[in-house]
C-alpha cells in the first residue's frame, strides 16, 4: 500500500510511534525513526532491521525540541531514503510538572515538525507532495481536570492540525490529526502513579487501547486520500471515528 513512500516519525523508539512504524514497514514505506531515547530508539530500530530489511529503516537520536536538530533529521531522512512522503509528528510526553516543557514537545515541536515536513515535501516547493500526521489526543477535545496542561498543548494541536486543511489544495499536503484516548504505553502508565485513586478508577474504567490499534488509525489517515484537517478520534468503544465540529469559516489559502 505504501511501496515507495518515505516515512520520518518522531518519538518512534516505543509506544505508539513504534507501533505505527512497524505497521508502515509491513505496508511497504522506508521509515525513518526519531527519538531522544538514544538507547531504546536503537535497539527498536535494530529488531526492526532484522524484521524486515535493513535498507528500509533507520533511526536518528534527535529532541525534538532542539530546532536545528529536528531539520538536520529531515534532510539526513531524504538523502538516506530519496524523499519524504510522510511526517508523523508523534513525540510527547505527560508531566504537569515539567509544563514548558511539554508545551514545547507537544505543541511548538509538532508545529516545527509541521513546517518541515511542508517545507521538504509541498508541490509548490518542488516536493512531490505528502501527508503530516499530527498526534494529539482525546485530552485535545475534552477537558481532563488532573492534566490541564497537557489538555492545552493537545487541544493546540487539534487546532492547529484543523486550520491547515487548505494545504492539500495548495501545496499537496493532507494535514490530519488522531485522537486516540487511554492506550497502553509508557506515558499512561507513568503517570498513573502520580494519578489518585479516582482518576486510576476512570482509566480503568475507560479501559486502555492497544499502540497497534492506535497505528491503524494512523495509516488510515495516511492512505486516505479524502482526509484533510480531520481529527480522527480513537476509542475503544468505537475504534475509528472522525471528530465532528463546528464548521470552520473557508479561505483560500492556509497561512503557515
Ligand atoms: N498512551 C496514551 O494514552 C495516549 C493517548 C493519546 C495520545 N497519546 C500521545 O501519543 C504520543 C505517543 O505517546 P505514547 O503513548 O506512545 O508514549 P511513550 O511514552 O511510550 O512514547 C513517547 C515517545 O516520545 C519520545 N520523546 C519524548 N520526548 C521527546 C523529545 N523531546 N524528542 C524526541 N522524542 C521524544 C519518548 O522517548 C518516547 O519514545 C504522544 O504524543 C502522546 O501524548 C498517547
Amino acid at each position: 500500500m505504501l511501496a515507495s513512500k518515505v516515512a520520518l516519525i518522531t518519538g518512534a523508539a516505543q509506544g505508539i510511534g513504534l507501533a505505527a512504524t512497524r505497521l508502515l514497514l509491513k505496508n511497504g514505506a522506508k521509515v525513518s525513526m526519531l527519538d531522544v531515547n538514544e538507547i531504546v530508539g536503537k535497539s527498536s530500530c535494530s529488531s526492526l532491521q532484522k524484521e524486515f530489511s535493513s535498507s528500509d529503516v533507520m533511526f536518528t537520536m534527535v529532541d525534538v525540541t532542539k530546532s536545528k536538530d529536528l531539520a538536520a533529521a529531515f534532510e539526513r531522512t531524504k538523502q538516506m531514503f530519496g524523499g519524504l512522503d510522510i511526517v508523523l509528528n508523534n513525540a510527547g510526553i505527560g508531566n504537569e510538572l515539567k509544563w514548558k516543557k511539554m508545551i514545547d514537545i507537544n505543541l511548538v515541536a509538532v508545529i516545527e515538525g509541521t513546517r518541515l515536513g511542508v517545507e521538504h515535501m509541498s508541490t509548490s516547493n518542488g516536493g512531490r507532495g505528502g501527508t503530516i500526521i499530527n498526534v494529539a489526543s482525546m485530552g485535545g477535545l475534552i477537558g481532563m481536570t488532573f492534566a490541564p496542561v497537557y489538555c492545552a498543548s493537545k487541544h493546540g494541536v487539534v487546532g492547529f492540525s484543523r486550520s491547515l486543511r487548505e494545504l492539500a489544495q495548495s501545496d499537496g499536503i493532507r494535514v490530519n490529526c488522531i485522537c486516540p484516548e487511554f492506550a497502553d504505553t509508557a506515558i499512561v502508565n507513568d503517570s498513573m502513579i502520580g494519578m489518585n485513586e479516582e482518576t486510576k478508577a476512570l482509566v480503568k474504567s475507560i479501559g486502555l487501547l492497544t499502540p497497534e490499534k492506535v497505528a491503524e488509525g494512523i495509516l488510515e489517515l495516511a492512505t486516505d486520500t479524502t482526509k484533510a484537517g480531520a481529527v480522527m478520534t480513537v476509542t475503544l468503544r468505537r475504534g475509528m471515528d472522525y471528530y465532528r465540529m463546528l464548521g470552520d469559516p473557508k479561505v483560500t489559502k492556509a497561512k503557515l
